[in-house]
Parts: structure tokens; C-alpha cells; sequence
């Protein structure tokens, strides 16, 4: 128990916690873990070269879940955070708690609100949350249909997982349709019109706590060119939003949502994100996802004064009615992602990173956050996927954070790479 404090009493939280992943996202929750005076332990598997230098690092198949049973229970781990979607679809965090071991995570039924698009329209329509108008089409036939039906521009997604690349979004029938039957089962949607925003609410199952909103951008280049990626960059927070859009989207996505999968007896415990379309005619979900975001972990992150295993836990473990409330930086943050060439094609890998220790010398206020990186034998950091790094900055407002995201990125040397220069540009009015 904390001593002398007037308010309830707070039990300590001495935790060793357990990330699994290596992206970006799990760099940025290392990170915010490691900041954490009551994590005791931190250890990430497999991670990358960045979170080697702040949490123990593990080989693991993330897609295994006895191995990463195994592998908690070996280190003595009292709280594991999955952060990918896959291992979530594939029933990672429900091999965890069969040991017994805290998780925060979905479980497979609930994480298939992210597994499949199809299953969560049908909770939306349950829940009565305003979402695209879609079909669910597996016939050349039906695809034809659902394209005349709702005309240009055309909205065609993927069915399953697809790391953010298996969306088309094109004025052009032809290509629609071949995507459509390149997927096999998918889903064709009415288009929305409007910014889009990502809240996150971290949940039990029954209590939602939504963190700060932060806009992404999916397209390659900049202006919103080129093909979709996982994610080019993120701000946050939104100075155009209007006040009260955070409860507005509780009111009616995150609470409805979270309701409608404990009713049905899978309920949703761990990162609840909304991707949503702020259109003409109200807001709608683009998509859910079943984990943090990534690139906009980073900087909800960067933003979050609450220590986070705290947080973390209380979803985990059923109690987050008794969490204090989220207290956050006035401030802004801006990170900005560097690609390997050709990403998201079929990125290159393998070449070497530079500037790193000058950022970390020089720049107060920006630190890297890695995403595909690896550390050679003789100590090179080298590039080993699409997303290489996401250079992550905090300021007093948008152009300061901005400012300081853009300057780190200069110091960054990658052969071939490739990021956007707009990121948080409208909205930091410049
Ligand atoms: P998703 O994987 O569903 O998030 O889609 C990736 C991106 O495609 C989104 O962030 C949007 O930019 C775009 N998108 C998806 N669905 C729609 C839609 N119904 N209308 C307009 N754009 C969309
Ligand atoms: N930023 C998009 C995603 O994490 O799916």
C-alpha cells in the first residue's frame, strides 16, 4: 500500500512483464514498460535491435503458443502483452492464461474482430454501430453485384489478415475487380468520405478506457499517394477534432462493441482500436483492430504519463473499474516511419543503418524507435523488413514535434530508403 496519501489505497504492482512482438509498437511499449518504476523485469521475444537495449531478448515462434507458455513460465513472467494481430487470431493469449500467467490480449474468438472483416460487420450490426454498408462476396457474380451496386470509388478488402495491404481503395472497375477475385472471399463496402482518426481503448471485457486519438497515414507517399502500407506515420493529438469526439465514440462505438462480444460470450480484454471515417453524415468504423496500432502506438505512447504495466494489468486481470483515471501530456507527438526500398512491395533487406547514436546524442526530444532491424555479429544495426524505423519526437504543439521528428530523420542513413515529408503538416497549419 502506498503510504500517507489521502485518496484509496494503491497496491503496488512489482511486475515482470513479457512483450511479444518486434515491430515498432512493441519498441514503443518496451519503452513506456521500461519507464515503469514497477517493472521489475522486462524481457521481449523475439523483438529487434532496438528493444534488445532496454528489455532481454528471447527467440520465439510468436505464432507458437505453448513455445511462448513455455517461455513466460521460464522467466517467471507475471504479465504478457502480445502485441501483433497473428498470434492474437491464432490463440496466443488464451495458451498463456491456460498457464495460469496474466495476458493482455484477446482471445482468438474475440480477436477475430480483426481476423475477419466479415465477422466484425455482423457485431457491428448486432451492436447497432454505424459502420460502411458492405457485402460479403465469394463469387465472381456476386462480386460484379456488390461493384454496380455501390459504384465508384470502390472499396474492396480482403476477407483475413493482411497487414494492412490487402485494401484497395480505386476509381478504376478493372482493378477492382481483380482484386476482388485475387482474394478469393471478400468484402466490398461503400466508400467513406472524410479524415479518418485511430482510437485505441484498452478494456476488460466490461469497463473502456479510451486513450487519446491520433490520425495514421496508410499511403506510401506523400500527399496520400501510392499504394496502402501499414503505416507511413502518426500524430496525435488532433487540434481540428471537435471537443467531445473521444466520448462521442465511446458512446457509440467502443462501449456498444465491447457489450455486444460479452453478450455473446466472447468478450474483448485487451487493446480495442477503431479505425473510423469522421464523414458528412456522422462517424463510422473503417475497421477494428485487435492490438495497439502501429505507427500510432508510438505516439499515444509518447503522450501517456500513466505508468503502463499498471494499466496494462488491470485489463488483464478483470479490474480496470478501479484504475485511476489516464493523465496525459499537454504536449504533442509525431512519428515519422523509414522504409526500406521498395516497401511495400517486396522490401529489401539487409543494408546498413547510420546516424543512430547522433540522434540519440543530439536530439533531446526525438528518440528511434526500430521496427525491422537486426544487430549483425559485429555490432552494425542492418535493415531486416519493410518498416525499418519510426523516428518519434514530442514538442510543446504539432510543429514543434514535427520539427524535432524531421530532424532525427535527417541523421538517418539507410541506402534506398524512403519516408513521407508530410506527416502532421495540415494539421500543424503549416
Ligand atoms: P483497413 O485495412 O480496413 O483499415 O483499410 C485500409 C485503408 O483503406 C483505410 O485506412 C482507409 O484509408 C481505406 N479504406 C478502407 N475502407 C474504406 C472505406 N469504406 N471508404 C474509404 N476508404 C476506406
Ligand atoms: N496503423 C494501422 C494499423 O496498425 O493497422
Amino acid at each position: 500500500m502506498r503510504e500517507g496519501g489521502a485518496g484509496p489505497p494503491i497496491t503496488l504492482v512489482r511486475v515482470k512483464v513479457l512483450v511479444i512482438g518486434g515491430g515498432a509498437r512493441e519498441h514503443a511499449l518496451c519503452r513506456s514498460l521500461s519507464l515503469d518504476p514497477d517493472v521489475t523485469a522486462l524481457h521481449c521475444a523475439p523483438g529487434n535491435a532496438g528493444t534488445a537495449e532496454i528489455a532481454r531478448a528471447h527467440p520465439v515462434d510468436v505464432m507458437d503458443g505453448a513455445a511462448v507458455a513455455d517461455l513466460a513460465e521460464s522467466i517467471g513472467a507475471d504479465l504478457v502483452v502480445v502485441g501483433p494481430e497473428a498470434p492474437l487470431v491464432a490463440g496466443v493469449a488464451d495458451a498463456v492464461r491456460a498457464r495460469g500467467i496474466d495476458c493482455f490480449g484477446p482471445s482468438r474468438e474475440a480477436a477475430a474482430m480483426e481476423g475477419s472483416k466479415a465477422f466484425a460487420k455482423e457485431v457491428m450490426a448486432a451492436a447497432g454501430v454505424p459502420t460502411a454498408r458492405a457485402y460479403v462476396c465469394t463469387t465472381p457474380e456476386e462480386v460484379d453485384a456488390a461493384l454496380d451496386a455501390f459504384g465508384p470509388p470502390y472499396v474492396v478488402k480482403d476477407d483475413g489478415l493482411a497487414a494492412g495491404k490487402g485494401v484497395v481503395v480505386t476509381e478504376d472497375l478493372a482493378a477492382a475487380r481483380a482484386h476482388a477475385l485475387a482474394c478469393g472471399r471478400v468484402v466490398i463496402e461503400e466508400y467513406l468520405d472524410g479524415p479518418e482518426v485511430s482510437l485505441f481503448a484498452v478494456t476488460d471485457g466490461e469497463t473502456v478506457v479510451p486513450l487519446q486519438p491520433a490520425q495514421d497515414f496508410k499511403r506510401a507517399l506523400d500527399a496520400d499517394q501510392g499504394p496502402n502500407t501499414g503505416g507511413m506515420g502518426a500524430y496525435s493529438p488532433l487540434p481540428w477534432a471537435e471537443p467531445g469526439l473521444v466520448e462521442e465514440i465511446e458512446r457509440t462505438v467502443l462501449r456498444p462493441t465491447v457489450d455486444e462480444l460479452r453478450r455473446r460470450g466472447t468478450p474483448f480484454s485487451g487493446l480495442l482500436y477503431a479505425g473510423l471515417a469522421l464523414t458528412s453524415r456522422g462517424v463510422r468504423v473503417i475497421e477494428f483492430n485487435a492490438r495497439f496500432g502501429d505507427p500510432e502506438t508510438q505516439v499515444v505512447l509518447a503522450r501517456l504519463r500513466t505508468p503502463l504495466a499498471g494499466l496494462l494489468r488491470a485489463a488483464a486481470t478483470g479490474q480496470l473499474a478501479g484504475h485511476p483515471p489516464l493523465l496525459w501530456s499537454d504536449g504533442a507527438a509525431v512519428t515519422v516511419v523509414i522504409a526500406s526500398h521498395n516497401y511495400p512491395d517486396t522490401p529489401r533487406t539487409g543494408d546498413p543503418i547510420t546516424g543512430l547514436a547522433d540522434v540519440a546524442e543530439k536530439d533531446e526530444h526525438a528518440y528511434v524507435l526500430h521496427a525491422g532491424t537486426r544487430a549483425e555479429a559485429d555490432g552494425r544495426i542492418v535493415s531486416a523488413g519493410g518498416r525499418v524505423l519510426s523516428v518519434t519526437a514530442t514538442g510543446a504543439d504539432l510543429a514543434q514535434a514535427r520539427e524535432r521528428a524531421y530532424r532525427a530523420v535527417d541523421r538517418i542513413g539507410l541506402d534506398g530508403s524512403h519516408h513521407r515529408t508530410d506527416i502532421a503538416r495540415a494539421a500543424a497549419g503549416l
